[in-house]
């Protein structure tokens, strides 16, 4: 996608909520001529939306922009043009691993909260169908793993 920096591609299901914000979040925490980062989902329903403003809302308040972002599907050339693939639960793993067309784009995918060595917490929770403080507590958890991405890939 950018020859000479690090593609990372962020998937959740709609694309709005999860994966918008795990974009940005990383975003704040990595250097831009070095990383391009960018989010999608494995559904479509979404695309060409601005992110659910829940999590515009909870971003801006911890002074992240995402509003600018669009939502798009995943494409099967996304598993060429990304190094590393996050997913945010392990449904959207199954399907990235469904989706991939060989061996080396399924070592691409993982779970983002694996990054998380010593907890037990699997998936980030879908916040669709939730509140303020359910979308407060994915930016949370997104922080705290985003923080420890960053320090892997830097050092
Ligand atoms: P996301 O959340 O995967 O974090 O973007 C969802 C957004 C929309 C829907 C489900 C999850 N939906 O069913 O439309």
């Amino acid at each position: 996608m950018n020859a000479g920096k690090t593609n990372i591609l962020m998937v959740c299901l709609g694309n709005i909520c999860r994966s918008p914000l795990a974009e940005g979040i990383l975003k704040s925490k990595l250097p831009e001529n070095l990383y391009f980062i960018d989010s999608a989902g494995t559904g479509g329903w979404h695309a060409g939306e601005a992110p659910d403003r829940r999590s515009i809302q909870v971003a801006r308040k911890f002074g992240i922009d995402i509003s600018n972002q669009r939502a798009r599907q995943i494409h099967p050339t996304d598993f060429e043009k990304f190094d590393i693939i996050f997913a945010m639960d392990h449904y959207n793993k199954r399907d990235l691993l469904q989706m991939a067309p060989n061996s080396i784009a399924s070592k691409k995918v993982t779970l983002i909260l694996d990054y998380l060595k010593d907890s037990e917490k699997i998936n980030v929770p879908d916040p669709y169908y939730g509140n303020e403080r359910d979308f407060e507590h994915v930016f949370y958890l997104l922080d705290e793993v985003c923080e420890i991405i960053s320090k892997n890939l830097i050092k």
